[in-house]
């Protein structure tokens, strides 16, 4: 059954509408969310791209990376977080090697669509991914492409780290923003890289670039909802804030992280990677 929208005057957003608030220059509000009870409380304080991301290894499994995450998770959870939406638009996360090949690909996006009602999809990779890229959008599958730090590549990365400090590293991830939107991803998303490498790829894109840890001069922001309510386990990274911190309630505490990256109060000097 699709999920139910309950009040026919709320209009779901579109890829069309993200265009045009990049074009108009209004920020994009984005947030993750797990299942339905907090999408319903994220839809209500204007939370606009729904992420049900592979972070819920982490903050729901318990689990010290995103590497373990199948897609039989992430449909189990987009199914039960689309439930909750009316209005926000709803992305799955594609986890680890769940992409390997156009065919894989292709089979669990149509998983992700359908049985979990999502209506993008977000896979990590640059250029390398173009193939699958093309091939998904080609068929009609929206895809946000996802730059700068992956953390499905943690074994490989030996941690959580800032990309793109290194020149040669940087203009690889221009060069591999450029293939991914020529191939036809329709969102970029770029993770913890410095203020002028995010910049300057949002500058370069014809296509919405969200953020997180990408500092303020990109399309939108990005957080991971256990992050803003302060319940994360381990260490908290540098460009996450506390938002329920004084907020009283969930509601409001998603509420203020709305307006704070609507205002473009969010993300602050405190919250950034300089440079
Ligand atoms: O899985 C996730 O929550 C993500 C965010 C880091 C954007 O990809």
């Amino acid at each position: 059954m699709y999920p139910s929208t309950s009040d026919d005057s709320v209009r779901p957003l579109t890829l069309q509408d993200f265009a045009r608030m990049r074009d108009d220059g209004e920020k994009i509000a984005c947030l993750t969310a797990y299942d339905a009870s907090f999408a319903k409380l994220e839809d209500a304080a204007g939370v606009e791209w729904v992420l049900v991301g592979d972070s819920l290894g982490m903050v729901i499994h318990g689990q010290p990376s995103t590497v373990s995450v199948t897609i039989d998770d992430i449909v189990y959870h987009c199914r039960a977080t689309a439930h909750g939406l009316q209005r926000g638009f709803l992305v799955a996360d594609m986890p680890f090697l769940s992409f390997s090949t156009p065919d894989e690909a292709i089979f669990n996006a149509r998983r992700l669509m359908q049985e979990g009602f999502a209506k993008m999809v977000k896979l990590e990779g640059g250029a390398v991914q173009a193939e699958i890229v093309d091939f998904l959008t080609a068929r009609g599958v929206p895809v946000c492409g996802h730059l700068g730090l992956r953390p499905q590549l943690i074994h490989k990365l030996g941690g959580f780290k800032v990309q793109g400090r290194d020149d040669a590293v940087a203009e690889e991830m221009v060069e591999d923003a450029r293939v991914l939107v020529e191939a036809g991803a329709d969102m970029l998303l770029l993770e913890c890289v410095p203020n002028s490498l995010a910049r300057r790829i949002t500058e370069a894109s014809s296509v919405p670039v969200i953020g997180i840890g990408a500092g303020p001069d990109v399309d939108g922001q990005i957080l991971v909802l256990h992050d803003i309510l302060g319940v994360s386990r381990g260490r908290r990274p540098r460009f996450v804030r506390d938002f329920l911190d004084g907020a009283g309630d969930v509601e409001s505490a998603i509420r203020r992280y709305v307006e704070a990256v609507k205002s473009g109060e969010y993300p602050d000097s405190l919250h950034t990677f300089g440079g």
